[in-house]
C-alpha cells in the first residue's frame, strides 16, 4: 500500500512535472561536469523560488546559468550571485585554468545580456566574498569549489550562517571518489543531520535541506522511500542524459566543422605545395635538359678536340717518321760526306758511289776512248768495281 501511495505522489504535477525541466539549458559547454544536472537545477529553482540564491564555483557557468535560467523563465524575484576567482584550483584541468580569463570573458558575453538584470558574477575568493551576504539571507547555496573533504566542510561551515530559515544547500561531485575527492566523505556526514536527498548520475548531486522551513515540494522530495528515490534519479539522470548528448553532439559538429576546416586548410596547404613542388620538378627538368644539352655539346666538343688530336698525333707521328728518315738520310749522306772527304770515291752515272779506293790519278776511261758505257778499266784507276761513268775524284785522284 505505501509504494502505490507513493507511486500516486510521483506523478504529483505540482512536485515533479513542471515544464521548467523540459526547457532547454541555453548555456552548455564541454568543460562542465554539470550538464547533467541542469534539468534538475531548473526544477529546485521552482520547486523552492528562492529570494537569494548563491553559487560557489562556476567556471564555464552550466550550474549558474541553469538556475538563472529558470529565475528569467518563471519570472522570479530572485538575486543571483555566482562567486569565483575563474583562476581554477587543484582539481582543475590545467589547460582550462590556463583559459580561465577566456572562459570568464565568454561566460559574460553569454551572461550580461540575458541576466545581467538580476545577477552578478563575483570574481572573488570564496572566503573574501562571504562577508558580503548578510546572515540567513541565502535560500539556496550551491557548493562546487575545491573538492577535498576539508574543503568542501569548509566551504559549508563558512556559508552555513548565511542559510535562510529554508535554505537548501546543493554539493557537487559527491558521487566521485578518485584521488583527493572528498565531497562524498563529507556528504555522507551531513547528510544524516538534515533532511536529503541525493544523486548519482553526472558525479553525483547532493540536495541538503538545512533550513526547517522547506517548501511542500522539497519535503516531498526528502520524505520519498528509496523504491521513490530510484524513480526521481532514474527519471532526472534521463532527462540529463538527453541534455549531455546534445553538448555531445554539438561538440561533436563542432569539433566535425572544426576538423573540416582544418582538412580544407590542409587542403589548401597541399595543394600549394603540389604546385611549388610542380614548379620545382618542371625547373629541375628544365635544368637537367639544360645541362644533359651542356654535356652533349661538351662531349662532341671533347669528341673533335680528340679527332683533332688524334688526327695531330697522326701528323705528329708521321713528322716523326719522316725525319727519323731523313736524319737516317742525313747521317747517309754524312757518312757519304765523310766518306768523300776523306777517300776518293769513284760514283757510278747514277751517282751512287762505287766502293772502292783510287789511289793514283783517275783518268775517265769512258770520255777518253768515247767508249760509251764500259766498265771503267785502266791502271789509273784501280777501284775494279766494274762501275761504268765517270770517276769522281777525290783530291790526289
Ligand atoms: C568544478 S568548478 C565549477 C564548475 C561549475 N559549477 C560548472 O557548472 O561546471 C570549481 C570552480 O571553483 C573555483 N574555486 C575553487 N575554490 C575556490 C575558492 N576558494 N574561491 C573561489 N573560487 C574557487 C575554481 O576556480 C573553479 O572554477
Amino acid at each position: 500500500m505505501d509504494e502505490v501511495t507513493s507511486r500516486a505522489d510521483l506523478r504529483a504535477p505540482e512536485y515533479l512535472f513542471r515544464p521548467i525541466i523540459f526547457e532547454t539549458p541555453e548555456r552548455l559547454s564541454d568543460l562542465s561536469a554539470w550538464t547533467e544536472h541542469t534539468p534538475f537545477a531548473m526544477w529546485i529553482v521552482d520547486a523552492t523560488r528562492p529570494s537569494t540564491l548563491a553559487e560557489l564555483g562556476t567556471h564555464a557557468g552550466v550550474s549558474y546559468c541553469a538556475f538563472a535560467q529558470a529565475v528569467k523563465t518563471l519570472g522570479l524575484p530572485t538575486a543571483c550571485y555566482a562567486v569565483d576567482t575563474w583562476k581554477g584550483d587543484a582539481h582543475t584541468n590545467k589547460s582550462d585554468a590556463a583559459y580561465a580569463d577566456d572562459v570568464l570573458d565568454d561566460l559574460r558575453r553569454h551572461h550580461d545580456p540575458r541576466y545581467g538584470s538580476f545577477s552578478t558574477l563575483v570574481p572573488s575568493t570564496f572566503e573574501a566574498a562571504v562577508s558580503n551576504f548578510p546572515d540567513r539571507s541565502i535560500d539556496l547555496l550551491h557548493i562546487d569549489g575545491y573538492h577535498t573533504y576539508d574543503a568542501v566542510r569548509g566551504d559549508f561551515e563558512t556559508w552555513r550562517p548565511k542559510l535562510s530559515d529554508r535554505a537548501i544547500v546543493l554539493f557537487h561531485d559527491i558521487n566521485e571518489r578518485g584521488g583527493d575527492f572528498g565531497a562524498w566523505r563529507f556528504w555522507d556526514e551531513v547528510s544524516g543531520r538534515y533532511p536529503s536527498f541525493h544523486f548519482l548520475h553526472g558525479h553525483g548531486l547532493g540536495v541538503l535541506a538545512v533550513g526547517p522551513e522547506q517548501p511542500a515540494s522539497i519535503r516531498w522530495l526528502t520524505g520519498l522511500g528509496e523504491d521513490d528515490r530510484a524513480t526521481v534519479r532514474s527519471f532526472f539522470a534521463g532527462l540529463g542524459r538527453s541534455v549531455q548528448v546534445r553538448i555531445d553532439l554539438e561538440v561533436s559538429e563542432r569539433r566535425g566543422k572544426a576538423s573540416a576546416t582544418h582538412a580544407a586548410n590542409l587542403q589548401v596547404t597541399v595543394d600549394d605545395q603540389q604546385t611549388r613542388l610542380t614548379a620545382m620538378a618542371e625547373e629541375n627538368r628544365r635544368q637537367l635538359q639544360d645541362a644533359y644539352r651542356k654535356l652533349h655539346e661538351a662531349n662532341l666538343a671533347t669528341q673533335k678536340v680528340n679527332e683533332e688530336a688524334t688526327w695531330r698525333q697522326g701528323v705528329i707521328d708521321e713528322s716523326r717518321r719522316r725525319l727519323t728518315q731523313l736524319e737516317a738520310e742525313v747521317q747517309a749522306r754524312t757518312q757519304h760526306v765523310a766518306l768523300l772527304e776523306h777517300f776518293p770515291i769513284c760514283l757510278n752515272r747514277q751517282g751512287f758511289p762505287i766502293l772502292s779506293r783510287c789511289d793514283s790519278r783517275c783518268v775517265l776511261e769512258e770520255e777518253a776512248s768515247g767508249h760509251g758505257s764500259s766498265p771503267i778499266r785502266g791502271s789509273s784507276c784501280s777501284c775494279g768495281a766494274g762501275g761504268r761513268g765517270r770517276i769522281v775524284s777525290a783530291p790526289g785522284c
